[in-house]
């Protein structure tokens, strides 16, 4: 099977348990749910659910429950989106190709869809079909990368009081560590995990995860000043806009994409011990560094 084709089955495979594991637009109170699915079913790549299914998979011959566990990244993820563009934040207007959701639905129930799908999130770890120690590291895993010490949360409120300010190399990439690169680094984690990886497995997955981490985040600027709007299904330009401390903004476009390039060799690198069990995630690194949306 051929990567485009590989990416549209697991496209379709995360698609399906996110269905399964969010309350349909008609349960009781509708509006929460209509609007928990609209950003959920906008369209996102599902980049973070499938490294999590991938790190499994070069771990161990991985079990259906794996993609519960991966859906749980994507709500962290979708939810994390939603706020970011409200208008305390980026106001975006656009987002996977649509109106974001607090333009449909109103700032209120935009931040209320938000905290729904990071507390499901956490809901479907609990539940999943695997032991209580494992449970409770993937649970611990997935909070600490959304949290405030070097978590999501803690790189958006770094890149929000970033915003005019002077762009050094070592606030550049703590932002970018933090606020993209931890939920991507869990990533992999949470397969390795789920998988019952061995310290040396779960090592050199969390050093991919960091490696492709930085680059998926160097990518999003540099996309962000060369891609149009359409192209990339959320407002381009931005960045420059509102004086984001971004790679392009540090280092200019060349020396970021040959940056990206470097990180993904180094996520190469971390997988050696793997052999061809881990050729989907070499595939994927190229991928996050090639991306044109
Ligand atoms: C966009 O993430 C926000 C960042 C963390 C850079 P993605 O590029 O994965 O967005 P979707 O999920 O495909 O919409
Ligand atoms: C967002 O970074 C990272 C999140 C935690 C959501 P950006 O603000 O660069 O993401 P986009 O460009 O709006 O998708
Ligand atoms: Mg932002
Ligand atoms: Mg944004
Ligand atoms: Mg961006």
């Amino acid at each position: 099977m051929n990567l485009r084709e590989y990416l549209a089955q697991q496209r379709r495979l995360v698609d399906a348990e996110l269905d399964r594991l969010v309350p349909p637009e008609a349960a009781a109170p509708e509006t929460i749910h209509r609007a928990m699915r609209y950003s959920l079913f906008a369209g996102g790549k599902r980049i973070r659910p499938i490294l999590c299914i991938e790190a499994a998979r070069a771990v161990a011959d991985a079990s259906d429950g794996v993609v519960a566990a991966a859906c749980a990244l994507e709500l962290i993820h979708t939810y994390s989106l939603i706020h970011d563009d409200l208008p305390a934040l980026d106001n975006d207007d656009y987002r996977r190709g649509k109106l974001t959701n607090h333009k449909v639905f109103g700032d209120a129930m935009a931040i209320l869809a938000g905290d729904a799908l990071l507390t499901l999130a956490f809901q479907v770890l609990a539940a999943l079909d695997t032991t209580a120690e494992r449970k409770t590291r993937l649970i611990a895993e997935l909070a600490a990368a959304s949290g405030t010490v070097g978590g999501m949360i803690g790189g958006q409120v770094a890149d929000l009081e970033g915003e005019g300010k002077l762009p050094t190399a070592h606030l550049l990439e703590t932002i970018h560590r933090a606020k993209t690169g931890a939920l991507l680094r869990a990533s992999l984690r949470l397969g390795a995990i789920y998988a019952g990886a061995d310290d040396a497995r779960y090592a050199a997955l969390s050093c991919y995860g960091e490696r492709v981490g930085l680059a998926f985040q160097i990518v999003d600027d540099i996309l962000d000043v060369e891609e149009s709007s359409a192209a990339l299904g959320k407002t381009a330009g931005k960045d420059a806009q509102q004086h984001k401390i971004t790679f392009p903004a540090v280092y200019g476009l060349e020396a970021s994409r040959r940056m990206a390039e470097e990180e993904c060799a180094r996520a190469h690198q971390a997988l050696e011990a793997f052999g061809p069990r881990a050729e989907r995630l070499r595939e994927l690194a190229d991928l996050i560094v090639h991306r044109k949306s």
